[in-house]
């Protein structure tokens, strides 16, 4: 089994997203409910950022709940709320120890007030450490993000504080929820989906992806190696030729 000590250092991905799927068929396959596959989905959390942070992978980004994942059965979305919230609360400590500093994208203002208050206060007492940025999409949707920018530098068109003319790719990076991170290096997804479902739709314009049939909850730090070893034999071109990058 692969280990964290094989990987190249000089050759990491600065900027790690994850697609955790498969929580619920996790738990369909031993009989139990949906919810048991989130409880267990949250071990796999805990070891994965701790890898990473292990890494010193500058920027973790974990998809936990998206715009569309509030259609769900209402029992599931408040357990999952329920599941965060204790989670923040745990780890906290656990954050500070290993340096790491926490932050959110998405509609937050739409989580439940209890998880905002978990969320802003974690985030708070975490804002001074210097590590990985440990990033949870919550209530995220990346088109909706996208709309949210575009509504914004209209209304600065309009106000005649931006010109149309300099509208760039900078420009709008600024207004994403993203605007504090670089573009996704490594995008994984667990549960043999092979789907974006949404997530980091312009950040990950030349992300390295990366599918793996493993569910979330056994996601461990072999898949972990397995997927940054795939990258690290990639060759990153960014449209240009292999003889230029020589
Ligand atoms: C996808 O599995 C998983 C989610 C929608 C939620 C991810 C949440 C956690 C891992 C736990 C809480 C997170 C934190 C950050 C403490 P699915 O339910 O879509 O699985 P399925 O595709 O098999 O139905």
């Amino acid at each position: 089994m692969h280990t964290l000590e094989e990987l190249n250092k000089n050759r990491l991905p600065k900027h790690v997203a994850i697609i955790m799927d498969g929580n619920g068929r996790w738990a369909k396959e031993r009989g139990k409910l949906r919810i048991f596959g989130h409880q267990n989905g949250v071990e796999a959390v805990r070891k994965t950022v701790e890898n990473c942070a292990k890494l010193q992978i500058q920027f973790l980004t974990l998809y936990a709940f998206s715009t569309e994942n509030w259609n769900r059965p209402k029992i599931e979305v408040e357990t999952l709320m329920k599941l965060l919230v204790s989670s923040l609360r745990k780890e906290l400590k656990t954050l500070n120890k290993n340096n790491i500093k926490l932050s959110a994208i998405g509609n937050i203002d739409s989580l439940p007030s209890k998880a905002q208050k978990e969320l802003a206060e974690v985030i708070s007492k975490t804002s001074k450490n210097t590590g990985m940025t440990l990033t949870l999409a919550l209530s995220y949707g990346s088109r909706e993000e996208i709309k949210i920018a575009v509504k914004e530098i209209a209304l600065k068109v309009k106000n005649n504080i931006i010109s149309p003319e300099n509208i760039d790719e900078a420009v709008i990076n600024t207004h994403l929820y993203t605007h504090f991170l670089p573009d996704v290096d490594l995008l994984i997804r667990t549960s043999g989906e092979h789907r974006i479902s949404n997530f980091l739709l312009w950040q990950i314009a030349y992300a390295e992806l990366y599918f793996i049939d493993v569910f979330w909850p056994d996601f461990r730090e072999h898949h972990l190696v397995e997927a940054i070893l795939s990258y690290q034999n990639r060759e990153r071109r960014f449209g240009k030729t292999s003889e230029q990058l020589n």
